[in-house]
């Protein structure tokens, strides 16, 4: 691609934080374009290290009477720097703890309950759940002493909620929010050239929204490394604007000096098409900072003949800014960002690029089946590309902050986003989030609107809610001048805040005049922020309210709701309003309406919660895109029902469709616009056929046959490949056949899976609203604590009677004890050998687990005995910590003894290796139970992730009289994420 000639213009546009700035004006040509890529780019310059903290996390339940002492003693949590105690302290023992990779939902894994919140669909967590709802997280990472002098941040993208974390002790902060990003600076608290630790309490007791919210760090976490001079967190903002053939693009830098010195410094910029290219670039030199300041810096690049972003065409752009201190660059940050135009018209709608684009949009949750609200990045992405193919183009992310991925894929793909906040108020956190929000979503081209909150009942038609949206408009502008601000309303249209918002967001028809409001606000523009709001089940074709199942023939509704076709027809005929959002996309878990327990999740969806269409995707499919569509429902599998009447749908955006049964015309039917055709059929087995004519020509036929009986099971991945990138995924549909490889769509075999090769199972799911199965297998692991720990000098090392079973112990002194507040490792003591003994209770349950014995050294070398069996010997102080399987015949019913003979230490070696309390415990490790699923109507999901090795991944999937389905996935090798593992 030939770079277009570059131009810049840059300015300061102001300093903060009492921060001088000085900057030349400076207009530069560019240097000839490089050919380079991106990821070239990325490798060759600047300190910033982005570093994926994802894996090798220990996590346990906060216990709910002592919740892991954090605060166990005097000079303990916030009174001293440093003094975090219990689980927040690094030297807590967590070797009891599981481990597992982020992102982690602990909510999807709990087993359903009727005592569980409806809104978060009866899952076992909550305030009726004191011992599953506090989660603790930690992990040891180590820092290289090249690191010193470096400005370092850990960043977590969302944690479900009210977290409190930890490094080294040194507690960080408290974020209440489950949806807002956060980070700390660790800069100070680091050991460099050596090991850390993170500890992350997580409280999901209490809700933030009436929808399944998970809990625990559902989304990533990072850790940033940059030089003392660099960009800050979410530092760019870039505006374009399109004059004629070319594009101005302004590109604010905030730039931190986190050193203690003035810095001196350049900022460069270049503007990268999708190859990589240079199509613009500029510098602003003679820059200074005093230290501790932070500024912004402005400058505009032209962009001649540029690609725009669009919904067919989502073309991206890279900003690449980089700081520049003499020969070096300090700092390099890449924002990608789109060239288009947006405009809210009054009375025409929404404009992209100048054109009228009608808004064919969903709300959707964020969580997925199997695997709750820690969706993969590759998941969301799935999920925005199921939208499109339902001729969808934008997107509402109700109710709250989205994970950034879903926006990434959003750009990526081509959805517009109506991009909204959860807390509504004017309080220091509520504006602090949407501050957030807008700062870190900005550059997204795909964010075309800000939603400021949703149906805020106790305001929305008052005074209070006119006077709260016009501060959180004004402070919120500020920040975004570029794009209009809107709040899903339910009530009092014409008063409270629809007068002081910028574009009304009508939450259903049924709840007003739009007409009137048009009429009395004929300046003000408008969307249908939610309607709908209908019920279906997939796959069901007779309402079954035994089983919480209703008909997927577009039927049911909410009283508050409109039927599909009724909702669309309504928007459609309104050219004034800029379109809608249908509620919702996808069937979320929570609000089983109209259903209570035990139905466990909603079925607004237009697409069950693994992403399988219902019918009315057809009807959307039919009306919002353009290539032709012809779709029948129901499944032809009506045993016992022969002669009876069977209502016969048609969704199809043919002229005309004529229905035939087993050859026999039913009749050939005009299409109404943006409506469905019926037809009532006697049934007999066979075949439903359907031929879809456009100007009088055959353009589509389509055909429901009736099936025979399950025979082999079939597993389809959603792409034939994965990258073997440790984080990848592949989303799979299972279904069973008949004899004939016709999918039964009546089947609901039990299936049960098993997986080999580079790749692990994350989630399963069928999509039924009213299933209880899991959607999770773990192994679950705990600790056995070691107790009444005694110790005793003796003379030599080897054939000691006190390491023996039944020793008499009683008079030893006490070791290890909490209160005394002693170190561990007792290193006063005389240089000879120690014997310590302690016991633990082996559970009465042991089918299948496995137990492992966790230990810190107590000596310069030891020995380790089991009920007077040795099990380790002459272990060095050195060698990793103690991790001793132990066979499950060693193990004696009830108590059993462990024994050391340590070699006492001969230095204090400082603190790490100190700590209170019993320095070991025994593992319990219960494997997960095979992974298994019903399938609903026909279809069940398995959701496969790469391990990070490359190579072949076989799922295999059985059933009871039916054929193994086995599907073969090649996990190709691909760079990975650069990881802190
Ligand atoms: C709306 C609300 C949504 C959801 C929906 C269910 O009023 O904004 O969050 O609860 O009702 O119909």
């Amino acid at each position: 691609m030939k770079p277009s000639a570059e131009k810049c213009r840059c300015r300061i546009l102001r300093a903060t934080r009492g921060g001088l700035a000085s900057a030349a004006l400076f207009l530069a040509l560019a240097a000839a374009a490089s050919p380079k890529t991106l990821a070239q780019h990325s490798q060759a310059f600047g300190g910033r290290e982005h570093l994926l903290m994802d894996f090798n996390w220990r996590f346990a339940f906060g216990d709910p009477a002592k919740d892991f002492d954090p605060a166990n003693n005097f000079f303990t949590y916030l009174a001293k720097a440093g003094y975090g105690a219990g689980a927040a302290s690094a030297d807590f023992d967590d070797r009891g703890w599981r481990t597992l990779n982020l992102p982690h939902d602990w909510a999807v894994e709990a087993p359903f309950s009727s005592r569980g919140s409806s809104s978060h669909g009866y899952k076992s967590i909550g305030k009726n759940f004191p011992e599953t709802s506090v989660g603790w997280y930690r992990k040891r990472f180590f820092i290289p002493a090249t690191d010193r002098g470096r400005h370092i941040t850990i960043d977590f993208d969302g944690v479900y909620r009210d977290s409190q974390v930890w490094v080294n002790g040194f507690y960080l902060g408290r974020e209440s929010s489950g949806y807002s990003p956060f980070e700390y600076n660790i800069t100070d608290y680091l050991n460099y050239g050596g090991n850390n630790l993170i500890a992350v309490r997580v409280d999901a007791t209490l809700e933030e929204g009436w929808f399944y919210e998970g809990a625990g760090i559902y989304r990533h976490v990072w850790l940033t490394k940059t030089a003392p001079l660099h960009v800050s967190k979410w530092g760019t903002f870039v505006t374009t604007e399109i004059r004629g053939n070319s594009a101005d693009v302004t590109a604010r830098v905030t730039v931190n000096n986190d050193a203690a010195k003035d810095a001196s410094f350049a900022i460069e910029q270049s503007i990268l098409n999708a190859d990589g290219r240079s199509v613009a670039s500029g510098s602003v030199t003679n820059l200074s900072l005093a230290p501790g300041a932070t500024a912004e810096f402005s400058s505009v690049l032209n962009v001649s003949n540029p690609k725009l972003w669009s919904v067919e065409t989502p073309y991206l752009h890279w900003l690449v800014t980089s700081i520049r201190q003499g020969d070096q660059v300090v700092d390099r940050y890449e924002t990608p960002f789109g060239i288009r135009t947006i405009r809210w018209d009054a009375n025409e709608g929404f404009f992209l690029n100048g054109k009228r684009v009608e808004l064919k949009g969903t709300c959707c949750h964020q969580d997925h089946a199997g695997v709750g609200v820690a969706v993969p990045d590759e998941l969301n992405a799935f999920r925005i590309e199921q939208l499109k193919k339902m001729g969808s183009n934008a997107l509402r992310t109700s109710h709250n902050a989205p994970t950034p991925e879903l926006l990434d894929a959003c750009d990526q793909l081509g959805m517009l986003v109506m991009d909204e906040n959860r807390e509504y108020g004017i309080n220091p956190q509520e504006l602090g989030e949407l501050e957030r929000l807008i700062r870190r979503d900005r550059n997204h081209p795909c964010v075309v609107i800000w939603s400021l909150g949703n149906e805020e009942w106790a305001v929305e038609g008052n005074d209070k809610g006119r006077r709260m949206t016009r501060t959180m408009q004004t402070f919120a502008r500020r920040l975004d001048p570029t794009r209009r601000f809107t709040v899903a309303i339910s009530g009092g249209w014409g008063r409270g805040n629809s007068v002081s918002i910028d574009v009304m967001g009508f939450n259903y028809y049924s709840h007003g005049s739009m007409d009137d409001f048009h009429k009395q606000f004929p300046d003000k523009p408008s969307v249908g922020s939610e309607d709908a709001s209908g019920f279906s089940t997939r796959g069901i074709y007779v309402e079954d309210r035994a089983h919480q199942h209703l008909t997927a023939y577009d039927v049911n509704k909410s009283d508050w709701g409109a039927l599909a076709e009724k909702s669309w027809n309504y928007y459609a005929a309104r050219p004034y309003v800029a379109g809608l959002f249908q509620w919702t996309g996808f069937d979320y878990r929570g609000e089983p309406t109209p259903f209570s327990w035990p139905a466990i999740s909603s079925q607004f969806g237009i697409l069950d919660t693994c992403g399988f269409s219902k019918d009315n995707f057809y009807y959307y499919q039919a009306w919002w895109s353009d290539p032709p569509v012809l779709h029948l429902l129901p499944h032809w599998n009506w045993p016992g029902r022969e002669g009876q009447e069977i209502d016969v749908w048609a969704q199809s955006n043919c002229d005309e469709v004529e229905l035939f049964l087993n050859g026999q015309s039913q009749g050939r039917k005009p299409m109404p616009k943006n409506s469905h055709l019926e037809w009532k059929v006697k049934y007999a087995p066979g075949t439903l056929l359907a031929r879809g004519y456009t100007g009088g020509r055959e353009i589509l036929t389509t055909k429901v046959e009736t099936t025979g009986e399950p025979a082999a099971i079939q597993l389809t991945p959603h792409r034939a490949t994965m990258k073997a990138d440790g984080e990848d995924v592949s989303v799979v549909t299972v279904q069973v056949n008949d004899a004939q490889g016709r999918m039964v769509p009546t089947a609901d075999n039990l299936i049960t899976f098993e997986i080999a090769g580079p790749g692990r199972i994350i989630g399963v799911g069928n999509g039924d609203p009213s299933s209880l199965e899991p959607d999770r297998y773990v192994e679950s692991v705990r600790a056995l604590p070691l107790t009444n720990w005694r110790k005793k000098a003796v003379d030599g090392a080897t054939n000691l009677a006190e390491v023996a079973l039944d020793f008499d112990d009683a008079d030893w002194p006490t070791a290890f004890d909490e209160r005394s507040g002693k170190r561990r490792g007792d290193t006063n003591e005389p240089a000879h050998t120690t014997v310590y003994r302690a016991e633990f209770q082996a559970p009465q349950e042991t089918a299948g687990a496995s137990f492992t014995l966790v230990l810190r050294s107590l000596g310069e070398s030891q020995s380790v005995y089991l009920n007077g069996r040795p099990i380790a010997e002459n272990v060095s102080r050195d060698s990793a910590d103690l991790e001793i399987k132990l066979a499950a015949d060693a193990l004696r019913p009830g108590k059993n003894v462990v024994a050391i003979a340590a070699e006492s230490l001969r230095e204090n070696r400082g603190r790490q290796d100190g700590g209170h309390g019993s320095p070991g415990l025994v593992r319990v490790t219960i494997p997960s139970a095979p992974w298994k699923r019903s399938l609903f109507s026909g279809l069940a999901q398995v959701i496969v992730q790469s391990t990070g090795q490359p190579g072949e991944i076989t799922l295999t999937a059985k059933s009871p009289g039916v054929a193994d389905g086995v599907m073969k996935l090649p996990a190709q090798p691909a760079v990975a994420r650069a990881a802190l593992r």
